[in-house]
């Protein structure tokens, strides 16, 4: 996702911790001066771009998805070289995360990975690509007629474009967006989610393991990838509109609302309250 998705997936998280993970959230969040998860939810792909020797970690990119092939039945280990994809990646920052003898700051990273990858997995192309397009990366689509100077693509579509055109949120330069605009937008999705749905999608094997978890949300993004991502462009020429959007909308509102509650399953199982001493 962009900004503005990433932004929506804490803001729902947030509204759903137990008090006891939202009070350790906030502490280790206050470590760099900040209060909400929305304000950390996209740093994860700031320091992607930059080189080691400014500060950045080109290593951390391929933690952002997986590649698995849209024609494929379903994930296999072999999707994720060296464990280098956030299938591998996303289970392990939760355990450094929940790991209350790690160093504080070594825990806050894993609490914005963590926030970040769990928005990310629910993208379906973060874990489907279609003849190594890269998650559709390389497939050049216009929308509405518009190309956005020919850099909107497949990918760059379900990340930002169709979000921004159903409600109206923008990105600006350097991934700035309007936090109080997608807090509105998230307010709206929440509410809209259902006690049973939220039971529905609770993740399985919490607290203890979320490996298998994660592989079934991964499965669960490629199939949407596969039944509605690339089943709905046209055969030629890829010029996309109200057809695909309508088709493509429903699911992306979906997969906010699954990403931001279980994002907070996740961190509520990862931070309990603390057990008492006699
Ligand atoms: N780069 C290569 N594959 C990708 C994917 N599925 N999503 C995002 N970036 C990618
Ligand atoms: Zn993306
Ligand atoms: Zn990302």
């Amino acid at each position: 996702w962009g900004g503005n998705g990433h932004a929506i997936v804490a803001d729902i998280a947030e509204a759903r911790l137990t008090p006891a993970a939202a009070r350790q959230v906030a502490d280790l969040l206050a470590l760099e001066g900040h209060q909400t998860m929305d304000q950390v939810a996209s740093w994860p792909d700031t320091i992607g771009h930059i080189p080691h020797d400014k500060g950045g970690a080109p290593e951390t990119l391929p933690w952002h998805y997986v590649d698995i092939d849209v024609d494929a039945p379903a994930y296999a280990a072999a999707d994720c070289p060296d464990r280098n994809c956030v299938v591998e990646r996303l289970p392990e920052l939760a355990r450094v995360l929940g790991d209350a003898h790690a160093p504080r700051a070594k825990r806050l990273v894993a609490l914005k990975w963590v926030v970040h990858l769990v928005g990310d997995l629910h993208q379906p192309l973060h874990a489907a690509e279609r003849d190594h397009d890269k998650g559709g990366n390389m497939v050049k689509v216009s929308y509405f007629g518009e190309t956005r100077n020919g850099h909107l693509n497949l990918h760059s579509l379900w990340d930002e474009a169709i979000l921004e055109h159903e409600t109206g949120l923008a990105t600006g330069p350097h991934y700035s967006i309007d936090l109080a605009r997608a807090r509105h937008e998230a307010d709206l999705l929440n509410a809209a989610i259902t006690p049973g749905q939220a039971a529905a999608w609770a993740p399985q094997g919490l607290p203890g393991s979320l490996d298998a978890t994660v592989t079934a949300w991964a499965n669960e993004s490629h199939a949407l990838a596969r039944d509605v991502t690339y089943a709905d462009l046209p055969k030629t020429g890829n010029a996309l509109g109200d057809a695909y959007d309508q088709a493509a909308w429903p699911v992306i509102q979906v997969r906010l609302e699954q990403a931001g509650v279980r994002l907070a399953d996740v961190l509520n199982a990862a931070l309990p309250a603390p057990v008492p001493t006699l």
